[in-house]
């Protein structure tokens, strides 16, 4: 089974969209082994988004993806990263396909709703940048042979 990274971000929230966002992954079949609201520091930003330093929207990202509270997720399921980010849609609004995240909801790239890992490898690093492993929980759904 693998785990991803998921995170509402600030626009996300406040525009009320987190539960539109969580009902997504859960009819998709995906089981959520972790979820809390939080306020992102500078410091725990700058971690995550370590790889786009010196590229010219990274300030304005780190500003974004502190300025207010975020809901951060981490979903579990066969596939979990590559069917995550296909929900999601890319980074742009105008080239994600219709009926993903960001085709449906958002316009501007700036303001693009979620972060989903876009990796295994980079999941299991943002898991750990965003949660204690007590966080975490292990369990077993009854429907799961199903999905
Ligand atoms: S790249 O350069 O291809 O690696 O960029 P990409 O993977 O598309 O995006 C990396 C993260 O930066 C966000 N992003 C932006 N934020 C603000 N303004 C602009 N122009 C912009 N372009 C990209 C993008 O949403 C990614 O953040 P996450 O949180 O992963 O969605």
């Amino acid at each position: 089974m693998e785990r991803t990274y998921l995170m509402v971000k600030p626009d996300g929230v406040e525009r009320g969209l987190i539960g539109e966002i969580v009902g997504r992954f859960e009819r998709k079949g995906l089981k959520l082994v972790g979820a809390k609201l939080m306020k992102v520091s500078l410091e725990r930003a700058e971690r995550h988004y370590a790889e786009h330093k010196g590229k010219d929207f990274y300030e304005r990202l780190l500003q974004f993806i502190t300025s207010g509270p975020v809901f951060a997720m981490v979903w579990e399921g066969d596939q979990a990263v590559g069917l995550t980010r296909a929900m999601i849609g890319k980074t742009n609004a105008l080239e994600a396909a219709p009926g993903t995240i960001r085709s449906d909801f958002a316009i501007h790239t700036n303001f693009n709703l979620i972060h989903g890992s876009d990796s295994p490898e980079n999941a299991d690093r943002e898991i750990r940048i965003f949660f204690d492993e007590e966080e975490l929980l292990s369990y077993d759904k009854a429907i799961q042979v199903w999905i």
